[in-house]
């Protein structure tokens, strides 16, 4: 298969992936027009869809002379600009030293390359052979100015994804403002459209909402200056009948950790447009001649078969293209974190107490979270004095590791480098540091302030003084958390003119950082984190293989939170915690056993204080790390499957996983309430090979996959509320 073809007659571009194609043409003047995206039709041309018609208020261009039909106001195009009679939402806004905005961007060359593109300094899904994936640029130019906008598409037929950047590039003689640049820009020639986005707040991040797409823009953002617990940077726009595993989807995805902006418009001729890619809000970067701008990339998917199979798509391009970690297909160490058992309050004999005990039910890691640095005894003080607290752990942190080490446990430690508290002596060295707009007091939150990270000397000191305690003692887990939104933006390193790029060039420093550390210690896990899910994105996923879910540990708000958040991200990216009950942040009491089984669809671990455990409590623990270990292959590398969804009338949350070769199926679930007189609810499995025969392993009880999928087996039925079910299903031979 040509993943990437050009027809010079039709001047028709075509890409396909396995089981999709995207299509684009050079209509007239030179006008980049977007024909189509969805099934692969083979070698059909869709040129047949557009209709122009003379409307009334839609401009024409000057060449196209008295054809008043030719209208850019309507026509589905890839990438369109301000100021040039397409009054939609675009892709692109600059603004010129005579102060206008115009941007008329014709088609002037292209070329075809293999492997993918590469976007220095920002994530991006990569290639691990050059067959992967291939590149197409196209370059659009303002003859006028001299700008020119190069469309660059990564193709990788194997998962069905297709990424897009942009770079634009000032080939003019005066400097330009550029106001907006989205990386992606999508037309449909569609209405009855449904648009499927995952909002939330601290403590419940990634709910999932499903609404019309109506006439007017919606908006889907983050001005916080990182992804944001409120809003995601993905979204799925489907038609009004699809369900998991019925109807047409389209899945796009932002990879950046950043302020975004995804809108969506529904226009005048029915038609719905997308585009995606950094806020304009607060950004503007100036462009001198000969100077380019480079976007970060999103990436786009599309289904035919309902929601489930785009979930299995960007599941497997980021377990394959963009989480770079070694980890991402190997066994997670089993840890224990000590934030929920002791907050700030412990000594070097409470954490080695927690070890111990955590070594004795079969825990693999100890991770030492906040307040072991500096005057850290609360949170309004210590961030930036990257130095062990020795009147907290006395003796230095050498010592403590050491004997976690001798215990035969890995350990971990946790960071938020990117912040400052002014009671620091960080703050007392370099109170210019941080972002701080000059002669105003600063917005606090959570008592700190951000650093400026877009410096390089600051992000140099800083990740100077971790490298020095890491060197210290061998450490084999990084935390990297952030607790605040950005703001009090304006760095003291920028010129006026530049205050614009302060929140893009602070994320490119976040960036560079942590390349840093990974380049560093390549065998280190990172784990991000931002007081719980607030950077759950696909930026971050490319350096580190897993992220904190959410801060709320409650394993039924949990449920909830890990269904938003599987329909884009991998299973196994999602930090999840056995914690205590009744739990910290709701007061709710349940079983250890559904704790663990919402925690094992994730990367699983502990979070409370195990001395206070129970012989009984330790053995179940311990026999659910074994189960654990068991089963991670599967959710690691399965597909996932949503079987019901939190709200649905099932009053249940049900999911599993299929292996590749559909031999395997683990399905996990929790049963909310227990009611009498219950009703008899039938779970219908997906996925399985209908022909094959799958055995129970506990009952022994044999099944077709047709039976599991059409007939259904019955919900158990529980003995309290919020009691979780796990079943494990195996190819089998006997009749
Ligand atoms: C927020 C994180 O999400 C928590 O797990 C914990 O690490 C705290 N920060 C520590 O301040």
């Amino acid at each position: 298969m040509e993943p990437i073809k050009f027809n010079p007659q039709s001047r028709v571009f075509t890409l396909r992936t396995c089981s999709t194609m995207y299509q684009m043409q050079i209509e007239r003047y030179d006008t980049l027009v977007h024909l189509y995206y969805g099934a692969d039709l083979g070698d059909t041309e869709v040129v047949h869809r557009i209709v122009n018609l003379d409307r009334g208020f839609s401009g024409n261009p000057y060449e196209a002379e008295d054809d008043r039909r030719f209208s850019l106001d309507v026509l589905p195009q890839e990438y369109t600009a301000e100021g040039n009679g397409d009054y939609r939402i675009q892709g692109i806004e600059i603004r010129h030293t005579d102060g206008s905005n115009c941007l008329q961007l014709k088609y002037c060359s292209h070329q075809i390359l293999p492997g993918k593109y590469r976007l220095p300094g920002l994530p991006s899904l990569f290639t691990t052979q050059e067959s992967d994936a291939a590149t197409l640029e196209i370059l659009l130019k303002d003859e006028p100015s001299g700008v020119e906008v190069k469309l660059l598409y990564g193709v990788f037929p194997q998962c069905d994804v297709i990424t897009r950047a942009v770079e634009i590039t000032n080939h003019g003689t005066s400097r330009i403002a550029l106001k907006k640049a989205m990386s992606l820009e999508l037309d449909f020639p569609k209405r009855s459209m449904d648009l499927i986005h995952f909002y939330g707040r601290h403590n419940m991040e990634r709910q999932t909402e499903r609404r019309p797409i109506t006439h007017g823009i919606q908006s889907i953002e983050s001005k916080r200056g990182m992804s944001s617990h409120h809003h995601n940077p993905a979204v799925l726009i489907c038609d009004r009948r699809t369900t998991e595993d019925y109807g047409d989807c389209y899945g796009i995805v932002f990879v950046y950790s950043g302020n975004f902006e995804c809108q969506v418009e529904l226009d005048q001729a029915e038609q719905t447009r997308l585009v995606m890619g950094i806020h304009p809000s607060n950004f503007s970067f100036r462009l001198n001649s000969g100077e380019s701008f480079t976007t970060p990339e999103a990436v786009m998917t599309w289904s035919g078969k309902g929601l489930e199979q785009i979930s299995h798509h960007f599941h497997d391009a980021f377990r394959n293209h963009l989480i770079r970690s070694s980890y991402v297909n190997r066994h997670r160490p089993v840890l224990v974190n000590n934030w929920e058992a002791t907050y700030f309050q412990f000594d070097e004999k409470k954490l080695y107490g927690i070890a111990k005990a955590a070594k004795e039910i079969g825990i693999e890691l100890f991770v030492l979270d906040d307040g072991w640095f500096g005057k850290r005894d609360d949170d309004i003080s210590g961030l930036g004095d990257w130095y062990v607290n020795e009147k907290k752990i006395h003796g230095g942190l050498p010592a403590l590791v050491q004997k976690i080490h001798d215990l035969g446990m890995k350990f971990g430690i946790w960071i938020e480098p990117e912040m400052i508290s002014e009671d620091s002596d960080l703050y007392r060295l370099h109170p210019d540091w941080c972002l701080k707009v000059p002669g105003r007091n600063p917005m606090t939150s959570r008592g700190q302030l951000n650093l400026d990270v877009s410096r390089k000397e600051v992000r140099d000191y800083v990740m100077e003084q971790i490298f020095q305690v890491l060197d210290s003692c061998h450490v084999e887990y990084v935390k990297w958390d952030v607790n605040r939104a950005v703001g009090n933006v304006f760095s003291q390193s920028l010129p006026e003119d530049r205050q614009g790029e302060v929140l893009h060039r602070h994320m490119l420093g976040v960036y560079d950082m942590m390349e840093q550390l990974i380049t560093r210690y390549p065998d280190l896990l990172l784990e991000t984190c931002a007081g719980g899910g607030g950077r759950f994105d696909a930026g971050m996923l490319y350096y580190s293989p897993q992220i904190w879910c959410s801060d709320n540990t409650d394993a039924i708000d949990r449920l909830e939170i890990q269904y938003g958040t599987s329909f884009i991200y991998p299973i196994s990216t999602m930090g999840a915690h056995v914690s205590v009950c009744p739990n910290h942040q709701t007061g709710r009491t349940t079983a250890m056993n559904t704790r663990a089984v919402v925690a094992m669809s994730g990367t699983f671990g502990y979070e409370l204080d195990l001395e206070h455990m129970t012989k009984e409590e330790k053995e179940i623990a311990s026999n659910l790390i074994t189960q654990f270990k068991e089963i991670e292959p599967m959710i690691q590398n399965g597909d996932y499957y949503r079987i019901t969804a939190p709200g649905d009338e099932n009053n249940a949350v049900i999911w599993s996983f299929v292996s590749k070769d559909k031999t395997n199926v683990l399905v996990c679930g929790v049963v909310l309430r227990k009611y009498p007189n219950p009703p008899i609810t039938l779970l219908h499995l997906r996925g399985l090979d209908p022909q094959k025969k799958y055995k129970e392993t506990l009952t022994g009880q044999i099944y077709t996959g047709a039976v599991l999928m059409y007939a259904g087996i019955p919900l158990p039925l529980p003995s309290m509320d919020y009691e979780s079910l796990q079943y494990r299903f195996e190819e089998t031979d006997e009749i």
